[in-house]
């Protein structure tokens, strides 16, 4: 952001603006106000401002990341591949810096966390329903998860939308069938809001353009698309084991306060794979 150098009657004094008439124009951009007023602890443990910040920070994050996803799924439907992977590799970085907010929340000590989860009720990351949207556009769609949304009506109506959207992976491979590569109509012409299965053929259409790469030469633009993907799906299994380890050191294996078996159904989430075919494909190169 650029900052007006010159108060009125202070030129050349190199020094930043002091007056203004209304709210600053930093003020009224980024609404510090507002975001750093939305912090309401439940408990009276210091320790649960830095708990309730990292998950406001990582809904931030969701939702910038949700941001590149439909950016590069548009992109890529509307055949402007270099767009797609920008905001491809954008969204890495973001998963890093997502990934890099597990820091605070890292080592809490069981009687740490028991401190304010008393406070949370039935509250859990279960419900954000941004992350529900990141997972749907990576083809991991399931109809139930609107379900604890029904109370709120724009959340829910943006996650519907979602639902019975291509994903990211259902452009992708659009893209592929559009190259000439042999991506089966069953799989071009699944019901999207069902979740996306494996399939053999579109490993085998992984394989193929993984096999045509030529070590020491550029790379095909389809190589590229495959790894920008294969960062993403990396970087989110790693956000997937963080959240495992980090939940296992604060609470071993008791129930989530979302009323699921906790650390024992968290590892089943973290064994799924993203965009599967891109990683057992390598078997066959
Ligand atoms: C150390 C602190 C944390 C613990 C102990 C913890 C624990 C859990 C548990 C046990 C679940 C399973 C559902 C349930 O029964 O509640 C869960 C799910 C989830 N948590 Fe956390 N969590 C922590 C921090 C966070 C943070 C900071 C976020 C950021 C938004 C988050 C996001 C999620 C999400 C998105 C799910 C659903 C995962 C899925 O559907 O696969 N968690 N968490």
């Amino acid at each position: 952001m650029t900052h007006t150098p010159e108060a009125p009657g202070t030129e050349g004094s190199e020094t930043p603006n002091l007056d203004f008439a209304g709210t600053t124009p930093y003020e009224d951009y980024v609404q510090a106000d507002v975001l750093t007023h939305l912090q309401n602890p439940l408990s009276d443990d210091p320790g649960e401002m830095v708990f309730l910040v990292t998950t406001q920070v990582m809904e931030l994050w969701f939702t910038v990341i949700v941001h590149e996803w439909e950016t590069a799924a548009a992109a890529l439907r509307e055949e402007k591949l270099p767009v797609a992977l920008d905001a491809l590799k954008r969204s890495t970085r973001e998963l890093e810096a997502l990934n890099a907010s597990w820091k605070p929340l890292a080592h809490l000590t069981p009687a740490q966390f028991n401190s304010y989860r008393s406070a949370l009720g039935e509250g859990s990351g279960f419900q954000s329903a941004m992350y529900r949207r990141m997972e749907f556009l990576l083809g991991d769609k399931a109809a139930s998860m609107l379900v604890p949304h029904r109370g709120a009506p724009r959340v829910h109506d943006e996650l519907e939308k979602a639902l019975y959207q291509p994903s990211l992976y259902d452009e992708v491979l659009r893209l592929l069938a559009r190259r000439g590569l042999p991506v089966p109509p069953e799989v071009l012409e699944r019901d999207l809001s069902q979740k996306y299965e494996p399939s053999p053929e579109v490993e085998a259409v992984w394989a193929q353009v993984y096999g045509a790469e030529e070590v020491g030469a550029s790379r095909s633009e389809l190589v590229v698309l495959g790894e920008a993907l294969t960062e993403v799906g990396e970087l989110v299994w790693r956000w997937r084991n963080d959240h495992l380890v980090a939940t296992r050191r604060a609470m071993g294996s008791k129930v989530g306060t979302g009323g699921s078996a906790g650390v024992a159904w968290l590892e089943k989430r973290a064994r799924k794979n993203v965009f599967p075919e891109l990683w057992t494909a390598r078997s066959h190169v």
